[in-house]
């Protein structure tokens, strides 16, 4: 089948894509390239649009003969959501809605990127879907504005799936949201310690990109039309205890070395994994630990 993959030359959307091919499918990838790589795209036989998604006419003109569409392209840096509110609720949230409404017309399913963010400080971990909302950056109210807007599309009989991603890592991470591992990673290969922001208590649920590719198409592919699923491996690992496994596997004698915790940053964040294990039929295979060794020894 033909699917659009928005954002496909990013870090997620590429893996999608990547997954779609494998079970022979036909993407086709929709991104501004803004911080997607090119790369990622020009070594797949793929079609490629370099196109905006606040572009409604020409997202609408490649759209319309797809089968269904993953919609991941949104600025995602936490950090940058703060100076750059307006930007982000251009694109994140009038983009998305660009895409429902096309998706409205030709009668198609969205399975799009929601997040954990959306969540905020949780009252109680592991999350459950039902939890209350309550972002506590702009970024994360960007994709809680997208929620609002797939209750409201939904209402109107469109099918969409939204995803709440917890911290997605893997290879080829782009962009600086939620990118510790790859940080991580970036100075212990220069022989430094990992730098962590505050106390290093924060809890976070890592979820390796594969598992959230295979989680993509599971949501595509089931009968179910509507709602949102938490995505991650359901664990809860602190940010010390990540800095200390990844000195491990580097086999460097460091300590980790701690800064100014960041504006906006989660103290605790774990998803609770039932509805999307049981609704979706789909649950994490890669532990963290492999799936950290498999990226060190890969960059
Ligand atoms: N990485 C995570 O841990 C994580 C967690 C929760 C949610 N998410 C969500 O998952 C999705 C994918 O995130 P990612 O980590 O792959 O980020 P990414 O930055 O690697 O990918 C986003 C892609 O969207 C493209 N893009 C940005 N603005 C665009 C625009 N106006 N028009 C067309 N394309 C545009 C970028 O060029 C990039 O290729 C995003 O919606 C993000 O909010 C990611």
């Amino acid at each position: 089948m033909k699917f659009i993959v928005t954002g496909g030359a990013g870090f997620i959307g590429n893996n999608i894509v990547r997954q779609l091919l494998k079970q022979k499918h036909t993407p086709i990838v929709i991104d501004s390239l803004y911080r997607g790589n090119i790369e990622n795209i020009s070594s797949l036989d793929v079609e490629f649009h370099k196109v905006d998604i606040r572009d409604f006419n020409q997202i609408r003109d490649i759209v319309k003969n797809s089968d269904g569409i993953f919609h991941e392209a949104a600025l995602t840096d936490v950090q940058e959501s703060f100076t750059r509110q307006q930007e982000y609720i251009d694109v994140n949230v009038k983009g998305t809605e660009n895409i429902f409404r096309i998706a409205k017309e030709f009668d198609l399913k969205v399975v799009y990127a929601s997040s954990s963010s959306v969540y905020g400080n949780p009252k109680k971990i592991p999350i459950a879907e039902n939890s209350e909302r309550h972002p506590i950056n702009p970024y994360g109210k960007t994709k809680l504005d997208d929620e609002f807007l797939a209750e409201k599309y939904s209402k109107d009989k469109v099918s969409i799936i939204g995803l709440r991603y917890f911290n997605v890592y893997g290879m080829g991470q782009t962009g600086s949201y939620a990118g510790v591992i790859t940080k991580f990673i970036n100075r212990l290969k220069q022989g430094k310690s990992p730098l962590i922001f505050g106390s290093g208590t924060q809890l976070r649920d890592f979820i390796f990109v594969e598992d959230v590719a295979l989680a993509n198409i599971a949501a595509m592919q089931s009968n179910v039309k509507n709602g949102f699923f938490n995505v991650g491996a359901g664990i809860a690992t602190s940010i010390e205890q990540l800095a200390k496994i990844m000195i491990e596997l580097s086999g460097l004698k460091l300590e980790p070395e701690y800064e100014k915790a960041l504006d906006g940053d989660v103290q605790s964040s774990q998803a609770d994994t039932s509805l999307t294990e049981s609704i979706l039929k789909w649950k994490y295979s890669m532990e963290l630990r492999e799936g950290l060794s498999k990226i060190f020894h890969l960059t």
